[in-house]
């Protein structure tokens, strides 16, 4: 059985359903009719979501979809995202109201600001930005921890018309010169470092050896770091006394006036780009303009969550680094006047209750979180959660990969009381925001799906030949219409937007998400996870070819396959099998160390493979294709699939060999 059959079959025994609570349903944001409104007439639909948002010019065509794939999205009308997640909160005479509360990771480090706070901020930032030479359209990268000073940087360069472009502050030095050099940045924003685990943990030095490769890999000049001092650690100071780019933020911003008229830009005015691993090596900027993303994740934020922005305390756990942090962090939950957490450190700091206590203290009301994390949590035990008081909560949201349904169940059981529903949200960095996913007070819950798509969005499982399948069968997941929050573009790289998302049903349209889903007796959905070479690590994207040319940089690496294999924990590991060159001997004792560690040096922590397969061979078709499959099933300890089609079938048992010798050593 391959692993997609298997969980087919897991799916089907799966019969617990849960209905909306009564008092949650009778006060739906959105209700049943939605979906039939948003059917009869999809533009009108969308138009009424935008009316959610401060325009300075109203647009004058919904939807320009006269040149596909390539959207235009509320044609003329103009808006500034800043000012509708700040300033016209506080015209309305929300000032008072607490946009973010900000918990350190070290106990007791916390700051709550208001919308009026958040907003003098913000423009003190702008200001300061601008008198850097940040102009409208210049590309600004951010590499921090997560502290409101991030909040308060991405909202200053959507202020001022600069998009940014977060890079995760776990990935190492190369890989966000990758990013800095590929969008053309101008400018970046950094701290000294942050809180983890405990300890503080530096950022600066990564982005010194990051601007040092761009200037000498690419030609690439950095003009100015701006550097928050969060932790206090010492850094190597490149200042403009020494000729260098470093400014600290404290002396730029600080002093900078808090008043700054913003100028409204163009509804398809960059916003930001964010990169995510695609099935090449090179990561895959993805675009999202102003209009059309700020309506999608302000109405899916207030639909998908019920949210009552008067009275909920709503927290995302995601970091800022990711789109969820994007669109469930900053823009959607700000643009709607909500009162947020934001959390710097891990969930298990100083101890294992960190989180809960911090659903205690806030009062958190609507909680959203990843399948990797509630596993974490449930292996151990109810016993952490069971001393805190959880009664505040009153919606869970999961993110990220497929939800197992025992995982869906003692969420909502542990950590909701069994009174809260579980919205289990399909989306993509590429869609922007929530496409598929129940809503709390319409749907019933049935662990494991996503069920079916929001009202104005609209999707299928297909075949390979573009037929609808039927119930009760999987294919492949697509949305067959345009929708407002939908990426334009991969920065820098349009054929590749052509031919990744739009090629294979070009004839029908449709934009095809990678991910392969089932539709079951009901039609509801269940989305299995990606076709491609993408992996899905603790919610995270990786490609399994970024990993292989990481380790193929390896001096002593010939070679490398990478596969995804299931896990427990992570939902899916990497698992690299490698060839060394010929000079390289056995490699030593250390090897497999070395590469773990020259993995994590080239793309970060969450990419270091769970195991590294030393192997005499790799598994290849006639044409040089590595089979993938076969080496999954390695991975996952079964018994190894059809070899017919190998160039030299013999080297499965090669592989095999190696790894028993391999076992052997450990
Ligand atoms: C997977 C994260 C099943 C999927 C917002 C998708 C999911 C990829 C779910 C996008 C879910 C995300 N159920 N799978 N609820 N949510 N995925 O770009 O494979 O980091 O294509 O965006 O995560 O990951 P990305």
């Amino acid at each position: 059985m391959t692993s997609t059959e298997e969980t087919l079959s897991n799916l089907l025994k799966e019969d617990r359903r849960f209905e909306p609570p009564k008092e949650l349903a009778a006060e739906a944001n959105l209700k049943e009719e939605a979906y039939a409104r948003a059917d009869s007439d999809r533009e009108a639909f969308w138009a009424e979501q935008a009316e959610r948002l401060h325009w300075d010019t109203k647009w004058d065509q919904v939807l320009d979809w006269s040149n596909p794939p390539f959207a235009k999205w509320f044609v003329g009308g103009t808006l500034n995202a800043a000012y509708n997640c700040l300033d016209r909160h506080v015209e309305a005479g929300l000032g008072d109201r607490v946009a973010l509360h900000w918990v350190g990771e070290p106990e007791g480090d916390s700051r709550s600001v208001t919308y009026a706070e958040l907003k003098d901020e913000v423009c003190r930032a702008a200001n300061a930005l601008t008198a850097l030479g940040v102009e409208k359209g210049d590309r600004v990268a951010i590499y921090m921890p997560m502290i409101l000073e991030t909040v308060v940087a991405m909202l200053a360069c959507a202020r001022i018309g600069a998009p940014h472009t977060v890079v995760f502050g776990g990935f190492s030095s190369d890989a966000l010169a990758t990013r800095v050099v590929d969008c053309g940045v101008k400018v970046i924003i950094t701290a000294d470092g942050g809180y983890r685990r405990g300890s503080a943990s530096a950022l600066k030095p990564a982005v010194d050896e990051a601007r040092a490769k761009c200037q000498d890999r690419d030609g690439h000049i950095v003009e100015k770091v701006l550097v928050v001092r969060r932790t206090g650690q010492d850094v190597d100071w490149d200042g403009p006394e020494t000729g260098g780019p470093d400014v600290w933020w404290h002396d730029v911003v600080e002093q900078a006036s808090t008043e700054h008229e913003c100028e409204f830009f163009d509804s398809e005015h960059p916003l930001y780009v964010m990169y995510t691993s695609g099935s090449t090596g090179k990561p895959k900027g993805i675009l999202h303009t102003t209009g059309g993303y700020l309506t999608g994740a302000a109405y899916t934020h207030w639909a998908v969550f019920d949210l009552k922005p008067e009275t909920d305390v709503y927290w995302c756990t995601a970091d800022v680094g990711w789109v969820t942090g994007h669109s469930y962090l900053v823009y959607g939950p700000l643009a709607n006047a909500t009162t947020g957490v934001i959390y710097e450190g891990t969930p298990d700091t100083p101890e294992k209750g960190r989180w809960w206590k911090i659903v205690q203290d806030h009062k958190v009301s609507i909680f959203y979180t990843a399948p990797t994390a509630i596993r974490s949590f449930m292996k151990q035990g109810h016993e952490i959660p069971d001393r805190y008081d959880m009664s505040s909560l009153r919606v869970l949201g999961s993110v990220g990969e497929p939800i197992n349904p025992e995982a869906y169940v003692w969420y909502r059981h542990v950590i909701g009381g069994d009174r809260t529903p579980v919205v289990d949200t399909w989306w993509q960095t590429e869609t922007g925001a929530i496409m598929i996913s129940p809503l709390p007070g319409v749907t019933h819950g049935k662990p494991g799906s996503a069920m079916i798509p929001i009202p104005g969005v609209s999707a299928d499982v297909v075949t390979e030949e573009g037929e609808s399948v039927p119930n009760g069968s999987g294919g492949y997941l697509v949305l067959t219409e345009p929708w407002p929050s939908m990426l334009r573009t991969i920065w820098g790289d349009d054929d590749r937007f052509r031919d990744t998302y739009w090629s294979k049903y070009r004839k029908e349209g449709w934009y095809f998400a990678g991910d392969g889903a089932k539709k079951d007796e009901d039609g509801d959905l269940w989305v299995l996870g990606r076709v491609d070479d993408v992996m899905n690590v603790s919610g995270h994207r990786l490609s399994t070819t970024e990993i292989e040319s990481a380790l193929v940089s390896h001096p002593k690496v010939a070679e490398a396959a990478v596969v995804g294999a299931k896990d427990e924990d992570t939902g899916q590991a990497v698992v690299a099998f490698v060839i060394l060159r010929d000079e390289a001997g056995d490699g030593g004792e250390d090897i497999v160390a070395d590469l773990r560690q020259h993995v994590r040096k080239e793309i970060g922590p969450i990419a270091t493979p769970r195991q590294i397969m030393i192997v005499p061979e790799l598994p290849k078709t006639r044409s040089g294709k590595i089979m993938r499959r076969l080496l999954k099933d390695v991975a996952e300890n079964r018994e190894v699939g059809d070899v017919t089609t190998l160039a030299d079938s013999s080297v499965m048992d090669l592989i095999s060999d190696g790894i028993n010798a391999g076992k052997a050593e450990d």
